[in-house]
C-alpha cells in the first residue's frame, strides 16, 4: 500500500501518474493535497524561479479582492473555470460572507480538485463543482450544477483566475461564454505571460511540460484580446498584485509579480436608432 496515493482525498480512478497544475500550485500554497511528483515539479519551479510561490500567493490574492469587486457591483453568481483545490479564501467562503445566498459554480477537469471540492461544499445549497473541461463550454453551460444554481439571464462573474494560459487556443473559448452571459456580466481573469521578467525563463514552461498541464504564455496584446466585448474596469490591464491593492504599500514592480490581472464589464448593446 502507497500511503500517499490511498490517502482518502484521492479519488477512484484519478491519473496519479502525472503532477498536474492543480496539486503543484496547492503545494506551492502550503496545501496538503499534492504528491510526491508534484512536490517534485514545484521544487524544479522554485529552484529556476525562487518567486514562483509568491506569485501563487498574489494571484491568490487577486482572486478575493477581485470576488469583493463583483460582489459591490451587485453579482451574486460566480462561475469560476479552473477553479483549482480549495484553499483559503474559496470564492463560495468571500462571497456568502457578504451575502449567504450568492450562488458559485467551481469548474475544474482535475478529479481531485473537484472531489475535494465536492466533500467541501457537502450541506451548501448555493455552491457547487462540476468536474468537466472548461474548453467544452457547452458541457460547462448545460452541467446540472449550471443549470440548477445560476441564472444566465442575469450578471455573472466569470472567473478564469490562471487558467487561459493552460489552453493552447483561448479566444474561442472566452468568446463562446462571453456570447452566453448576460449584459451586466463580468470576465476576470489572471495570465501568465513572459513579459515580465520572474516568470521568462523558458525552463518555466518547459517544467511543465512534464505535467498534465502545459502552459502557453501570452503577450500583453494577446491577453488584451481575450476581453473582446467586454469593458475592462479601472485600473486595466495590470497585474495580479496591482489590482486595486487594499493597501498601497501592497503595489509589486510588474517584473516581479509576473501575472497579467484585469475585469472586463459586458456592457448592454447599444439602442439602435
Ligand atoms: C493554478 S490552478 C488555479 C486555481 C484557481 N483558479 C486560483 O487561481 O487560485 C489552475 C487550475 O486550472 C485547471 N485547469 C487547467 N486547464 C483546465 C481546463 N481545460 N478545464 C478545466 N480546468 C482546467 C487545473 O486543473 C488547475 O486546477
Amino acid at each position: 500500500m502507497n500511503e500517499e496515493t490511498d490517502a482518502d482525498w484521492i479519488p477512484a480512478g484519478a491519473d496519479l501518474s502525472r503532477p498536474s497544475a492543480a496539486r503543484i500550485y496547492d503545494y506551492l500554497l502550503g496545501g496538503a493535497h499534492n504528491l510526491a511528483p508534484d512536490r517534485e515539479v514545484a521544487r524544479r519551479l522554485e529552484a529556476i524561479q525562487p518567486q514562483v510561490a509568491g506569485v501563487a500567493r498574489r494571484n491568490r490574492a487577486f482572486l478575493r479582492r477581485v470576488v469583493r469587486f463583483l460582489l459591490e457591483q451587485g453579482v451574486r453568481q460566480f462561475l469560476d473555470l479552473g477553479s483549482g483545490i480549495p484553499t483559503v479564501g474559496n470564492v463560495h467562503e468571500v462571497a456568502q460572507e457578504v451575502d449567504p445566498e450568492a450562488k458559485v459554480v467551481y469548474v475544474d477537469y482535475e478529479p481531485v480538485a473537484v472531489a475535494h471540492s465536492v466533500m467541501l461544499l457537502k450541506g451548501n445549497p448555493h455552491a457547487a463543482a462540476v468536474e468537466a473541461d472548461a474548453t467544452d463550454t457547452g458541457a460547462v453551460l448545460k452541467s446540472a450544477p449550471v443549470t440548477e444554481l445560476l441564472d444566465l439571464s442575469r450578471p455573472i462573474g466569470l472567473l478564469a483566475i490562471t487558467l487561459g494560459h493552460y489552453l493552447p487556443e483561448v479566444r474561442g473559448v472566452f468568446a463562446a461564454y462571453r456570447d452566453a452571459l448576460a449584459p451586466g456580466s463580468y470576465l476576470a481573469l489572471t495570465h501568465l505571460t513572459n513579459d515580465f521578467a520572474v516568470l521568462s525563463d523558458p525552463r518555466v514552461a518547459e517544467t511543465m511540460r512534464s505535467t498534465q498541464d502545459n502552459i502557453y504564455p501570452r503577450t500583453k496584446d494577446e491577453v488584451l484580446a481575450l476581453f473582446d466585448g467586454f469593458e475592462l474596469v479601472e485600473p486595466g490591464l495590470t497585474t495580479s498584485a496591482n489590482w486595486r491593492p487594499d493597501r498601497l504599500a501592497a503595489v509589486v514592480d510588474p517584473e516581479a509579480d509576473g501575472l497579467y490581472a484585469g475585469v472586463g464589464r459586458k456592457p448592454h448593446a447599444a439602442l439602435q436608432t
